[in-house]
């Protein structure tokens, strides 16, 4: 095991540790989310290199991971353990081997000229004599990190001299860009945290993930994107077959271009996608469930009835101006009825508890008022 330093992103900092916790199921490692801080951006943990290489193959909360050769209090204090420290750098030191340096200061900036000061001293320092500098491609990137982040009174609390191992998958955010997506609705979730919530329902190569608010599919998207079989239900029929007009100010009617189907054939994932139903989440009887169950996860965001309604089938009182008559109109169209918020819920855990097959996941949204 090796000691690696994890820069986390600064966005959706609450879902940093259950990301990390559910990709370490999802890869069968040691679970060491518990190492994690919310607030720190900066982490260090202890871990096998293959595992750190499968974090970071789907992690979206993970900005960069650095193997950690040093770690002291200061700048200072690294310069003198790299005066001591020739053995720790004998492996990186060979002629088919090449290194660039950064200086990365977290929470701190410095001006150029210290910066240059700082690399020209590092590299003075650094015991490597057969190994090659190369700025643009080389095959170490060896980086000082001082993690100012908690004490912006020039006092680092920490110091490290590591070398680059990897980067998350903050790219996949901008490939799911909803601003280029082809078909998006009013309520389309944000791609960032639609990958986020795919990889805590652990969407994964032969799993089958079902989302009963389906709309415009943007959670079961990253769901297929990491190789599950998706489906959808969606209530309403000019969402579910994108009729209409587009949610995209002055696009006027949606096109034959634009479809649920579109946007997973526009990312290549057309064959993960078993289909969107026109159907009432509310009635769980749609689906064939045995013992086992049927889907490894469900990942929705249901309707609270600010942005989308709640509607589920079922009969309206008769009102007066009403022209068929007794009860004729109730064959004539399904009728649909207020599906209160409290209710969506509570029907969506008893499908997850009727539909899910055992240790299978659910992830959903849930809108809170936090005063209350
Ligand atoms: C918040 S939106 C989901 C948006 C979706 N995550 C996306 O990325 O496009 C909730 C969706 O649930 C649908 N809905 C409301 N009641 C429903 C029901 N009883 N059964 C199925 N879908 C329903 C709404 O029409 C709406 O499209």
């Amino acid at each position: 095991m090796k000691q690696y330093l994890f820069i986390f992103t600064q966005t959706h900092l609450d879902f940093r540790i259950p990301e990390f916790s559910s990709l370490c199921q999802l890869f069968g490692i040691p679970d060491k989310s518990g190492e994690i801080c919310k607030d720190d951006v900066l982490c260090t943990i202890e871990l096998e290199p293959n595992h750190v290489a499968q974090l970071l193959s789907r992690a979206i909360s993970i900005k960069s991971v650095y193997e950690i050769i040093l770690q002291g209090s200061d700048y200072g204090d690294i310069c003198e353990q790299l005066k001591i420290s020739s053995e720790k750098f004998r492996v990186f030191d060979s002629e088919n081997q090449s290194w660039a340096l950064r200086i990365r200061p977290y929470g701190l900036k410095h001006d150029i000229s210290q910066t240059n000061e700082m690399i020209d001293e590092l590299v003075e320092l650094l015991p490597l004599n057969k190994a090659s500098v190369n700025l643009s491609n080389p095959s170490i990137e060896f980086s000082l990190i001082e993690d100012f982040s908690q004490n912006r009174n020039q006092k680092p609390v920490a110091t490290y001299f590591g070398r680059f191992i990897g980067e998350g998958h903050r790219s996949w955010i901008s490939k799911f860009s909803l601003k280029s997506r082809k078909y998006i609705g009013n309520s389309t979730m944000d791609p960032e945290l639609a990958l986020i919530q795919a990889n805590l329902v652990m969407a994964r190569p032969g799993a089958i993930v079902l989302d009963p608010f389906c709309g415009t599919g943007g959670l079961i998207l990253p769901a297929s994107h990491f190789g599950a079989t998706t489906v959808g239900t969606e209530i309403n029929y000019q969402i579910a077959r994108a009729e209409g007009v587009s949610a995209r100010m002055g696009e006027g009617k949606l096109t034959a271009n634009q479809s649920v189907l579109a946007n997973f054939e526009q990312y290549g994932i057309a064959d993960k996608f078993l289909g969107i139903l026109i159907a009432d989440a509310s009635r769980h009887s749609l689906w064939r469930y045995g013992e086992n169950g049927i889907f490894d996860a469900i990942t929705t965001d249901p309707p609270y009835g600010v942005r989308e309604k709640g509607r589920k089938v079922g009969n309206k009182k008769r009102k007066p101006h009403w022209t068929l008559p007794g009860s004729a109109h109730e064959q004539h169209y399904p009728e649909k009825q207020v599906y209160g918020i409290t209710q969506v819920f509570l029907d969506l855990l008893n499908l997850a508890a009727k539909v899910l097959v055992i240790s299978g996941r659910i992830a959903f949204w849930y809108p809170v008022v936090r005063n209350e």
